[in-house]
């Protein structure tokens, strides 16, 4: 399929991020925000919810044979050629203390006939910081800043572990890796606990060159995936498996990502 047949895709799932860049900014830093606690015993707001419901009910409408596989409402996707894989609000801890590093991620998954899937278009909306990045298989990825022109971003060109500079979300979650992970940490140039979907687009833009997180999910990494690839990086699971089914998140430059998954292994 050529990069246009994804044109339409990507307009919509822009407007599947307007819908939800409404609902969240109105609810950002609300006196009567309502947070209360998931079975998993993590947070969610009233905000998460209704954003999910609202992209839910604008894709049924735009989209009526695609799946939907959201963070807070489950999936619809299991035998749907084509999915929407949404996290309403990616980092709700930001969200609900006021820290403005949060995003609405919306990516679109196709299934091959040989039942193999990839994320097609990805849209990662981040209104408390005027920004957004978006990017559709083979038409490169872009960032939009305070809703100006978009701009074509690319990843860095460092190719050794003592030139990287490494971004994570926490020490949470390595389990048997972590003190490969620590060991990473000092044999690099430069580390920031940045988190969540932010390291990754950093990553796409060159500004770091490497993003880790050791526990996903896939609402979490679907559209970071493209945006990383089709800014000419790499994206796999800790384990170097390609694409954003593993259950851990790795975005390099892809000169560094070799190296990475044997630090890390
Ligand atoms: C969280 C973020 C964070 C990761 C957590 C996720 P949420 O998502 O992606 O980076 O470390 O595992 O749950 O709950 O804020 O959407
Ligand atoms: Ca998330
Ligand atoms: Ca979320």
């Amino acid at each position: 399929m050529s990069a246009f047949d994804y044109k339409e895709d990507l307009a919509l799932a822009h407007k599947l991020a307007d819908i939800a860049d409404a609902i969240t900014l109105d609810r950002y830093q609300a006196q009567d925000l309502v947070i209360s606690t998931k079975p998993d015993n993590t947070p969610v707001t009233d905000a998460d919810r209704a954003t999910e419901q609202a992209i839910t009910t604008a894709i049924a409408k735009d989209r009526p044979h695609d799946g939907v596989l959201g963070e807070e409402f489950g999936s619809t996707h299991e035998k749907a050629k084509r999915y929407w894989v949404i996290d309403p609000i990616d980092g709700t801890k930001n969200f609900m203390r006021g820290v403005p590093t949060w995003a609405t991620l919306i990516g679109l998954v196709e299934r091959s006939e040989d039942g193999s899937e990839k994320v097609v278009v990805g849209v990662v909306s981040a209104p408390a910081l005027s920004r957004r990045w978006y990017a559709s298989e083979g038409s490169g990825s872009y960032v939009i800043f305070a809703k100006g022109a978009p701009k074509k971003i690319s990843v860095s060109k460092v190719e050794s572990i003592s030139d990287a500079s490494i971004t994570y979300s926490d020490f949470v979650g390595w389990n048997e890796k972590l003190s490969s992970f620590r060991k990473l940490l000092d044999d690099s140039w430069r580390t920031r606990g940045l988190g969540d979907f932010w390291s990754h687009m950093l990553v796409a833009e060159g500004a770091v060159d490497v993003a880790i997180e050791p526990a996903l999910a896939l609402w979490d990494m679907a559209a970071l995936d493209v945006i990383v690839r089709e800014a000419g990086g790499q994206f796999s699971g800790t384990n170097g498996v390609n694409g954003p089914f593993q259950k851990s998140g790795l975005s390099t430059n892809g000169k560094l990502h070799t190296k990475i998954v044997e630090a890390l292994s």
